[in-house]
């Protein structure tokens, strides 16, 4: 999502300098900046480093008057394994990027923390609206609902100038093999078995990524007293099952469905998600997303088309869990 939205803001905010502060994990890669941007010194500078680390943290602050908080250990499916990496980096991280906004909030315009639906839980009513209670299901999502209360926290206390967005799922082009639509689209081009965890009904909001990053673009743009200290859903108000996208994805790429196979549950799954946009386009506006199926055409034509990007990350699509029982499973 980070590198995404760099590109976006690059191309519709000509006079503005960006500063990027990643540590490139296993998730994030330097060549999903493209060239045309590493270069222009003038408008970007790329800083290799921890969301942890204190100093460096400090010093990218206080050079900026808009800070847009990405970095995170994402994925669902590892926490299960080892979560230690995800508490470190979604909540110290975080603890360390709102004391940095604490410190310089008189020269700091905004702060928008990017949290996640995923602190919801599985919807108890539908749509989730901001008010839906906080009951995360994996140790993901409660290391990023750790963050989430503590950015809201410090804008009780303190009176940062905090802006928190919960994402629901996105998708679109460069996104790690990981994440289920990429990973179905490689699977599907390469004629291997779309697995899905359970009975694939889990059904989620799926926002294409660039339809993401006009949003974060109005939570920095909207009048700050009009957000400021508020979490606001950003998603599309329309849910969709894992099953029905696998199938989707076939069937725009030609291919037989018996391409799909299940495998046993994934632990701290959440079965139903969906996002009431009612605060979104109070507060933001109304920002039209494109129509799933367009999203996922475009898609799918960019991993069809940017084969040597993904091939070197094939072998992390799918991971190791622990289940109930204490076996190792990959899923
Ligand atoms: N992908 C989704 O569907 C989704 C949905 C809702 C919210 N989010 C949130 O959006 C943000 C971005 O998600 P994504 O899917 O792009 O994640 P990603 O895993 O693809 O990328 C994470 C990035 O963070 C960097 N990073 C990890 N640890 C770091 C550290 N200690 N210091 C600096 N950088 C570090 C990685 O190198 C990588 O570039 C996260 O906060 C995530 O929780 C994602």
């Amino acid at each position: 999502m980070g590198s995404n939205f760099v590109r976006y803001w690059y191309d519709h905010h000509p006079d503005d300098l960006i500063i990027v502060l990643d540590t490139l994990t296993y998730a994030g890669r330097l060549r999903n900046i493209p060239q045309r941007i590493h270069q222009d010194h003038k408008r970007f500078e790329f800083f290799m480093g921890s969301v942890t680390s204190i100093e460096m943290v400090n010093s990218l602050v206080q050079k900026a008057d808009i800070v847009v908080h990405f970095a995170a250990e994402t994925h669902v499916t590892r926490s299960i394994l080892e979560s230690r990496k995800f508490f470190e980096t979604d909540i110290l991280g975080t603890h360390t990027v709102a004391n940095a906004v604490l410190k310089f909030m008189d020269s700091l315009e905004r702060f928008v923390h990017i949290s996640t639906s995923e602190v919801y839980g599985s919807a108890l009513k539908e749509p989730m609206d901001e008010e839906h209670p906080l009951n995360p299901c994996s140790p993901y999502a409660s290391a990023k609902c750790g963050a989430d209360r503590l950015v809201h926290s410090y804008f009780l206390t303190y009176g940062i100038p905090a802006v928190i967005l919960r994402p629901f799922n996105q998708y679109g082009p460069r996104q790690h093999l990981e994440k289920v639509v990429p990973r179905f689209i490689t699977s599907a081009i390469n004629n291997e078995p779309l697995t899905i965890h359970g009975d694939g009904s889990a059904r989620r909001d799926w926002l294409y990524v660039e339809d993401t990053c006009r949003r974060i673009e109005a939570a920095i743009e909207a009048p700050l007293d009009r957000v400021l200290g508020e979490a606001i859903n950003i998603g599309s108000g329309e849910a969709l099952s894992v099953l029905k996208i696998a199938r989707m994805i076939l069937k725009e790429m030609g291919k037989p469905e018996d391409m799909i196979v299940h495998l046993s549950d994934r632990p701290g799954q959440v079965s139903y998600h969906i996002s009431s946009t009612d605060k979104a386009q109070r507060l933001l506006g109304i920002l039209p997303g494109r129509p799933f199926r367009e999203g996922l055409q475009q898609t799918i034509e960019w991993y069809v088309n940017h084969r040597d990007w993904w091939r070197e990350i094939e072998w992390m699509k799918h991971v190791k869990i622990l289940t109930r029982t204490g076996q190792k499973e990959m899923h």
